[in-house]
């Protein structure tokens, strides 16, 4: 059972990617360090002001997490204090809360020795957000492809593609609930099929590094896109432009309010300066994807 201190460090990710609809993930190089050391209450304190509202006591996301996890195993874990440094966007499509769950699942299995496996953080992870895009993503780091059920849990995961991103992160944060309250009901048969081909080709495209269809395929996107487009100023023209300027596509990060640009390697400082001065109502950062995905270090 862990007694000193220890930390965990986790990437930002982004999910979808278009037409991997809640089953596609991509570690980033944003991340969130977390310290963690014996306290005689829990406490967290944020060391990036964006996390300032944030709950600091037990009500906290992390310390749920952890809590839960260590009660699935009828175990209780000691009071800590955390110490979080974090680079990731709060609410704006990064995977924030996902990062924050993986964080709090290596928590609990250090502080209460749980021994989890892979899959069972996988499983953990992919219960508490409801989708397995993002936390699988930040658990595994690099590309993760997902089937999850109430049943099931299947993951593949790739290495981080040799592509070059861009986000661009509107002032405004976007609750993934209320993202996801402006999508239909239902979709009917043809047109879940023109999502899956999409989503398939997409995927297969990624697995040949052929980032110029997955780009294209990225951009085909009938299960959120177009319903949640409307909420974006300048969706079309930043598409336009990035086609310009060479990307390989784009697409809304996660749930939003981001959005996400593959561009050829290298290029993504030169693509991150032109739309951030050609739509200077978004940030525009330039990363990589990641290669690793949560890690302890005593
Ligand atoms: N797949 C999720 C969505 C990601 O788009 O709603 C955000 O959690």
């Amino acid at each position: 059972m862990a007694e000193a201190g220890f930390s965990v460090t986790v990437p930002a990710t982004t999910a979808n990617l278009g037409p991997g609809f809640d089953h596609l993930g991509l570690a980033l190089s944003l991340k969130m360090k977390i310290e963690a050391t014996p306290a005689l209450a829990w406490f967290i304190q944020y060391h990036d002001k964006e996390y300032a509202s944030l709950p600091t006591d037990e009500t906290n996301l992390i310390v749920q997490t952890i809590q839960q996890t260590a009660a699935r195993y009828d175990q209780a874990v000691a009071p800590q204090k955390l110490v979080v440094y974090s680079d990731i966007p709060l609410g704006k499509g990064l995977g924030s809360s996902a990062t924050a769950i993986a964080a709090g699942i290596e928590i609990a299995n250090e502080l209460a020795d749980l021994q989890l496996s892979k899959l069972d953080k996988l499983c953990i992870g992919s219960e508490m957000e409801g989708h397995a895009d993002n936390v699988t993503a930040a658990l595994l780091g690099g590309m993760t492809v997902s089937y999850f059920t109430e049943e099931e849990m299947e993951v593949l995961t790739f290495p981080a593609p040799p592509i070059g991103v861009v986000i661009m992160v509107p002032p405004v944060a976007l609750k993934t609930e209320t993202s996801r309250g402006l999508l239909p009901e239902y979709l009917t048969h043809k047109e879940a099929i023109r999502g899956s081909a999409a989503g398939s080709l997409m995927t297969a495209a990624i697995a040949n590094s052929d980032w110029v269809t997955a780009g294209r395929m990225m951009e085909r996107d009938i299960y959120h896109e177009p319903y949640r487009k409307i909420g974006f100023p300048n969706f079309d023209e930043i598409r336009s432009a990035c086609r310009e300027v060479g990307a390989y596509g784009m697409t809304i990060s996660g749930a939003g309010p981001s959005l996400f640009i593959a561009v050829p390697p290298e290029t993504e400082q030169q693509v991150a300066a032109l739309l951030d001065q050609r739509f200077p109502h978004y940030q525009a950062i330039a990363m990589q994807p990641a290669e690793n995905g949560a890690c302890v270090t005593k």
